[in-house]
């Protein structure tokens, strides 16, 4: 039976990735976007796909489980890829409910859907969970995350996502579903909302706007393409083994201070601005709330057992994608304007 697959978050960031790679490279499969589009849902993201005829779009709320169950029915899902959630630490911070409700809450809600319309076959289904490499906490210089690493989350956003984990986990110990977890770093590529560092970077400068960076900007991050991220959850969907987690990153380990200057320079370049140019609106500004110092992840399971690595260099990855913010200035000027949310309405109600 051809495999009718349930992309939860689809009109995300890395979401849009995923569903474009997966509507394109398996013809055979019916792919079915299933987001509620708030303020990081954008489906102009998905225009390069919108006619494919082995894609559908449902807008629904994973807290809702009537409407759930009305989606798995109709599309008759075979198997789910989650990636919905709220994303930004900073929005954690200021209202951490609406990450319980969605990250744990609606992942539950989601769990139990699926359960239950699988029930006589569980063992023909795979709920795929896609996480954050942020549930292991915070390291200090020296060493790295590896899927054994006890979880320590530090974040209204990380403790939420933790809490996912372990229910999905909890569900295939106590009710034997099929399920796999991986734990990503920070992503960066096109289509990122310029609320994350990178894209708000990128378009600070284009704009002439300062660039606030939290405390020193002494923080280290691992950065992935993201469309290297879609090409692992490809990889972990087909091949990796239920009850199994795997770590993915990109080996590339940066002080945000020094992503920030690096961006600068590229785009003086771009530009035709003098060097220098862009440097002069680092802004250093009041830290994050228990800012997380630093994370790295070993991503040597995925590479051993799956095959799966990077396949782009960080340089080419983030000229990628400062021309990609500069050739698409319209997904900018939507984004920013709040425009995008007008186009599900243009779509599907009009
Ligand atoms: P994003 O914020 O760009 O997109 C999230 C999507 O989920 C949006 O389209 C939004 O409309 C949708 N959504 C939010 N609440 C929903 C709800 N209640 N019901 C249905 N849809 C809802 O996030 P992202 O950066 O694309 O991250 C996707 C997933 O990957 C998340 O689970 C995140 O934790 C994980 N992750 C992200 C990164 C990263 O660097 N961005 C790294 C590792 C893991
Ligand atoms: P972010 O892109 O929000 O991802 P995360 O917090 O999930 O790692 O932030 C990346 C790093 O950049 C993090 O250390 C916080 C820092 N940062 C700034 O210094 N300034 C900013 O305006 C933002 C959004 C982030």
């Amino acid at each position: 039976m051809s495999k009718h697959i349930l992309i939860t978050g689809g009109a995300g960031f890395i979401g849009c990735h995923v569903v474009q790679l997966f509507v394109n490279k398996y013809p055979d499969y019916q792919i079915i976007n299933l987001d509620a589009l708030t303020y990081a849902g954008n489906l102009e993201n998905l225009k390069e796909v919108e006619n494919s005829p082995n894609y559908t779009f449902e807008k629904v709320d994973i807290q809702n489980a009537t409407a759930l169950e009305e989606v798995f029915k109709k599309h008759q899902i075979t198997d789910v890829i989650h990636l919905a959630a709220e994303s930004h630490v900073d929005r954690s911070i200021s209202d951490p409910l609406a990450f319980v409700k969605t990250n744990v809450f609606g992942t539950v809600n989601l769990l139990n859907v699926a359960k239950e319309y699988w029930k006589d076959d569980l063992q023909s289904h795979l709920f795929y969970h896609v996480s954050t490499d942020e549930v292991y906490g915070s390291l200090p210089e020296g060493g790295f995350f590896l899927e054994t690493t006890a979880y320590d989350p530090q974040s209204p956003y990380s403790a939420s996502k933790a809490a996912s984990d372990h229910f999905v986990r909890a569900y295939a110990n106590t009710y034997g579903m099929r399920t796999v977890v991986s734990n990503c770093s920070n992503n960066y590529g096109p289509n990122h909302f310029p609320e994350k560092l990178i894209p708000l970077c990128i378009n600070n400068i284009k704009n002439e706007k300062p660039i606030p960076i939290y405390g020193k900007g002494e923080n280290v991050r691992d950065w992935l393409f993201v469309k290297d991220h879609a090409r692992a959850i490809d990889t972990v969907f087909h091949q990796g083994e239920a009850g199994e987690t795997y770590n993915i990153g990109g080996f590339n380990e940066w002080k945000n201070i020094d992503i920030v200057r690096l961006l600068c320079r590229k785009m003086d370049e771009k530009l035709g601005r003098e060097v220098g140019t862009s440097e002069k609106l680092i802004t250093f500004v009041k830290d994050r709330a228990g800012h997380d110092l630093r994370y790295a992840i070993d991503a040597t399971k995925i590479k051993n057992e799956l095959g799966w690595e990077p396949s782009l260099q960080f340089e080419e990855g983030i000229e990628l994608t400062i021309d990609w913010y500069l050739a698409n200035q319209n997904w900018l000027d939507h984004v920013t304007s709040g425009a995008y949310q007008d186009y599900y309405k243009e779509l599907y109600e009009d």
